[in-house]
């Protein structure tokens, strides 16, 4: 076989073969491809996209390039949860313990990675104690015992897709479904769960600017996951204004605590609802997805979810009485309010560029060695289509620093108040 017949196939429109497809992924896993050549064909694919057979092929190829995680010790239905990346998302801290309350196994191996705050590893970090650097074998012991465990990422998982991602940054073909999907299902499916839910966002903090990219996208991955053995959902959630009210690793630890309580942000707990139903009706808890949502409102209700909340972070060595005392979280020296300048009901919350202020305060990396400072971040105390009166606070800015000017100025730069402006759609739809 010789790439440039491949190159030129998939140029003129046609069907790449499975044989051809694991051709290409193992030969540049290998470094046997050039980057060059790559780079053509995945703009050949940029314009031709790709066959359902062949996304699915792609998707595996790159699973296998590289070691896959083998979930089988743990009993029961492993059911992974995956998103596209927002700001502020707190909702991986809120589901593994609430879906694990309900007997569903929740093995979580999280990245931290680079971004507005770090990942749900650096946020669990802020816990005394916690920690997440466990082996393969304690892993499934947890999970067996207290069906819920975090571990860091290890290994080396999917490098075809690492190799091929950076080179699509570089040669302007990130923004491809075909590409995109199996990019992000190959490491869902390396990382061994048997059924993935997926939260698609859309909005300005998102990848997907608008919802009907967002369905499309969402379409093609659960098409991805359901052609190669794993049941997949989809839903469709708004990243137009960051996900609840707090931006930050302890501040989100926070949030997560007292959405367990059902004291929660009321958008957050509506996408943690949303995404867990289909997460316990995929794990076969329930028969219908309503059923579903009455088992995790009430495992809210009934302390359950707090209960494996604090069970999970004293298994994995961590101080639990945080769950009733969360003053013992890291907490930053300097709280500083950001007033509204006039009356009016908040018509935007630019959900990146927020995402960025509370990055410039240091809640995220960003380098991949850069140091995350974990008390800081802001708390958003409007949310869009709420109502403001000059001098009410807008946002409470959490520093470790006095000086916070250009925090303010971004801050004052994205959040638009004017004289009438309604709360966004949350969920866009469900793909199932
Ligand atoms: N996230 C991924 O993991 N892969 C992509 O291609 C795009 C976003
Ligand atoms: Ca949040």
């Amino acid at each position: 076989m010789r790439m440039v017949d491949l190159i030129e196939k998939k140029r003129d429109g046609q069907e790449l073969t499975t044989e051809e497809i694991n051709f290409i992924i193992e030969g540049y896993t290998r470094d046997e491809i050039p980057d060059y050549q790559v780079s053509a064909l995945a703009m050949a694919i940029f314009f031709k996209d790709m066959s359902e057979r062949e996304r699915a092929d792609l998707t595996m190829a790159m699973a296998h390039s590289g070691d896959t995680i083998d979930l089988s010790a743990i009993k029961g239905v492993k059911v992974d949860k995956h998103s596209t990346g927002g700001v502020g998302d707190t909702t991986t801290l809120v589901l593994a313990p609430l879906v694990a309350a309900l007997d569903i196994p929740v093995a979580k191996m999280s990245g931290r990675g680079l971004g507005h705050t770090g990942g749900t590893t650096d946020k669990l970090e802020s816990i005394p104690g916690l920690h997440v650097e466990i082996g393969r074998e304690e892993f499934v012991r947890l999970v067996n015992e207290h069906k819920i465990a975090v571990v860091g990422q290890s290994g080396n998982l999917t490098p075809a897709d690492k190799k091929l991602y950076a080179l699509r940054d570089v040669t302007a073909t990130v923004n491809s479904i075909p590409l995109i999907a199996s990019s992000i299902m190959s490491k869902k499916i390396a990382a061994g769960s048997d059924a993935i839910v997926l939260d698609v966002k859309t909005g300005a903090g998102a990848f997907m600017k608008t919802a009907e990219e967002a369905r499309e996208l969402a379409h093609a991955m659960v098409s991805i996951g359901n052609n190669v053995g794993r049941r997949t959902m989809a839903v469709i959630s708004d990243m137009s204004q960051p996900l609840g009210a707090a931006i930050g690793n302890a501040l989100e630890v926070r949030e997560a605590i007292d959405t367990l309580r059902g004291n929660g942000p009321k958008d957050l707990e509506e996408l943690c609802l949303a995404l867990g139903r289909q997460m316990v009706f995929l794990a076969g808890k329930a028969a219908s997805l309503e059923e579903a949502e009455e088992k995790l409102r009430e495992a809210i209700r009934s302390g359950k979810a707090l209960a494996k909340f604090k069970e999970f972070i004293k298994s994995q060595g961590g101080d639990a009485s945080i769950v009733d005392d969360p003053d013992k979280l890291p907490t930053a020296t300097y709280r500083i309010e950001v007033p509204a300048k006039k009356d009016g009901v908040v018509a935007s919350i630019v959900a990146d560029e927020i995402g960025t202020a509370a990055m410039l305060l240091g809640a995220g990396r960003a380098t991949k060695d850069s140091e995350i400072d974990l008390a800081v971040g802001l708390i958003l105390n409007k949310k869009i289509g709420d109502k403001v009166v000059a001098g009410e606070s807008l946002v409470t800015i959490h520093a470790n620093r006095e000086n916070v000017d250009e925090v303010i100025e971004k801050i004052y730069g994205n959040i638009m108040i004017s004289d009438q402006a309604a709360a966004p759609t949350l969920i866009h739809g469900i793909v199932t």
